[in-house]
């Protein structure tokens, strides 16, 4: 069967609203450390890891045999009706990595899944349904996760269960408050939080839920700090604060190992998705316990916290813990941002090279004007898969290059990717100009 054949089919019988990357769509059929093949044979470096999801890497032993002796019980599911010994030592694992004291810890199968969760713990506890998000935000593809997603790309239905009011993000680049000197940033959105509280809701808000960077928003975020001047005014109506670590949880900020610790404060609540099955689905919330046993009715997953992916859970874990991939990816990270800076830092189409650790981002514009150029993004994207290199777009615009490769990535790895990454930027632009 040839690539082709397998496009049409997908086209035939999968809806179109769920894209596919690259003019020429690609079969990954095998991977191993940062390395994956299509089915033609050809070998790619993955700096995206299907979106920061394989955070360890592909065909890990310690993972696969983690899986394989779960397998061997005969056991893949029991329901959550049933103890269960993978879920009860991974809920304790996260309980200690939270830095929330003595939390409790509810599992889902997906980011959307464990935003809804948060959602609905906080509600309650507040009895409320008002809540504050955060502009350019993505929490997920239901109701209320759509409803608390601040980017209109990825908002398909206006139906909300939440009453939501919309904080600027107080990011560098775009939005008003980014007009302001950086020094300016975290009073100017502590006084729009304070003017929407006061203008655009009705008192008693449950929470607000952000993420620490923006992952699909384009890896933007506010100053260092914002959470925690946030907070001191939510405090004072007893207004909860959920951090979605999705893509920036388990160490892949390098600097810490959440992204809220970058801000000085503890979240009441903190979901989690992605890296931590490294492909298996696993997710969920760990929160403060009175705000997460506010639920007052039964609230069952089927496969939340599944017997086969927290043992997968479990394992990765571990691997992270043993190998500190933080440090790795605050190392490895390092030599990738400076690489960009220093190449292409200054190239008047690329107006910011950011993130932190291995969640780096190169955003895209019109040299002179500031306009988002998602052209150039594009065609940077399809020159580092030619040169043999997976990375990831994203942004309001789509103007922004998105490098989320495995936490175990290696220096040499990193250069490799980074020489790939320079040239096509350098070649992309230089074409642009040519136009
Ligand atoms: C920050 C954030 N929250 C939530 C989600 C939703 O997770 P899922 O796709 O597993 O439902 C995502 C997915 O990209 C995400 O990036």
């Amino acid at each position: 069967m040839t690539a082709d054949d397998l496009l049409a089919r997908h086209r035939a019988v999968l809806p179109s609203w769920m894209p596919l990357y690259y003019a020429e769509p690609l079969e990954l059929v095998s991977g191993e450390g940062r390395r994956v093949t299509d089915a033609q044979g050809r070998t790619y470096l993955d700096f995206f890891g299907g979106v920061l999801t394989n955070m360890i890497g592909y065909d890990i032993p310690e993972i696969r045999e983690a899986v394989e002796r779960q397998l061997r019980t005969g056991i893949v599911h029991t329901s959550t009706l049933y103890l269960i010994r993978q879920q009860v030592e991974l809920a304790e694992k996260v309980a200690r990595l939270s830095g929330i004291p003595d939390p409790r810890v509810f599992f889902t199968n997906s980011g959307t899944e464990a935003n809804e969760a948060a959602l609905l713990m906080a509600t309650n506890h507040r009895r409320s349904h008002q809540v504050l998000a955060v502009r350019n935000s993505y929490h997920g593809r239901s109701y209320a996760a759509m409803g608390v997603t601040g980017n209109r790309g990825w908002s398909a239905s206006p139906l909300n269960p939440l009453r939501v009011a919309w904080l600027h993000s107080g990011e560098r680049l775009r939005g008003l408050l980014a007009r302001l000197p950086e020094a300016d940033r975290v009073d100017a959105a502590v006084e729009d939080l304070r003017e929407v509280l006061a203008t655009q809701t009705a008192g008693d808000v449950a929470c607000l839920i952000a993420e620490p960077i923006q992952g699909v928003g384009g890896f933007v975020y506010g100053p260092d700090g914002l959470f925690a001047a946030w907070k001191k005014v939510l405090d004072e109506h007893g207004i909860l604060l959920v951090s979605d670590e999705v893509q920036t949880g388990w160490g892949r900020t390098g600097e810490h190992f959440w992204g809220y610790q970058a801000h000085g404060v503890t979240p009441d609540l903190l979901t989690f998705a992605k890296g931590i099955g490294n492909g298996f689905a696993v997710a969920g919330v760990v929160g403060r316990a009175d705000v997460v046993e506010s639920v007052p009715a039964i609230s069952f997953s089927t496969f939340g916290g599944n017997p086969v992916s927290t043992a997968a859970g479990n394992a990765v874990l571990d691997y992270l813990l043993d190998h500190d991939l933080q440090a790795n990816a605050a190392r490895v990270g390092a030599i990738l941002a400076e690489g960009l800076r220093a190449a292409v830092g200054d190239l008047p189409e690329v107006a910011e090279v950011r993130g932190k650790g291995l969640m780096l981002g190169v955003e895209f514009v019109r040299p002179g004007t500031g306009e988002p150029d998602a052209a150039l993004a594009t065609r940077v994207f399809e020159a580092c898969r030619a040169g043999g290199l997976l990375a990831g777009k994203g942004g309001l615009h789509g103007n922004v290059l998105r490098m989320g490769p495995p936490l175990t990535l290696t220096e040499d790895e990193a250069r490799e990717g980074l020489a790939i990454l320079v040239d096509a930027i350098r070649t992309a632009a230089a074409e642009a100009v040519a136009r």
